[in-house]
């Protein structure tokens, strides 16, 4: 099985996964910059990173090998609403039949539950100004 993920950044939804799955299962990692990317020490043998523009082609070596692809919090990169280069990169990368997961933020709407999470929303509302909070 083969999972990447675009927009890695630090990588740390990658390396979380290895942790949780065998060794036979490839993980690959893609951002714009490597400046993020973990110490390549720390690098599970089955955990890749590399470079790789999410809104451009898919190199002919990584079209449609991947069984997953993730991505994570792209609502503040894509322009003008419109992720259809991203759709169409990620989509390149996945198998016939794989999966696309993508996790993202309801920027400007977050509602707020239980002790812990008003704990994160005061750091939230002191980080970001524009972000409305709904308590439940
Ligand atoms: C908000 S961070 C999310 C990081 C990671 N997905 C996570 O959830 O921890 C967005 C990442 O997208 C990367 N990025 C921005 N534009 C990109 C592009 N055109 N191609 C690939 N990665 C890009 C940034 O460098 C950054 O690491």
């Amino acid at each position: 099985m083969k999972v990447a993920e675009i927009g890695t950044g630090t990588g740390m939804w990658l390396l979380d996964l290895a942790s949780q799955l065998p060794e036979s299962v490839q993980l690959d990692g893609f951002d714009l910059s490597e400046e993020q990317f973990p110490a390549r020490y720390i690098w599970p043998a089955n955990v890749t990173f590399d470079k790789l523009d999410a809104f451009g082609d898919v190199p002919d070596h990584l079209a449609n090998k991947y069984d997953v692809v993730h991505l994570r919090f792209w609502c503040c990169i894509v322009r003008n609403n419109d992720p259809t280069r991203l759709i169409r990169h990620a989509a390149g990368l996945l198998k016939p039949g794989g999966y696309l997961q993508w996790e993202d933020a309801n920027t400007g709407k977050t509602v707020v539950r239980g002790e812990i999470a008003e704990e994160f929303a005061k750091v939230v509302r002191s980080t970001f100004s524009a972000e409305e909070l709904y308590f439940e």
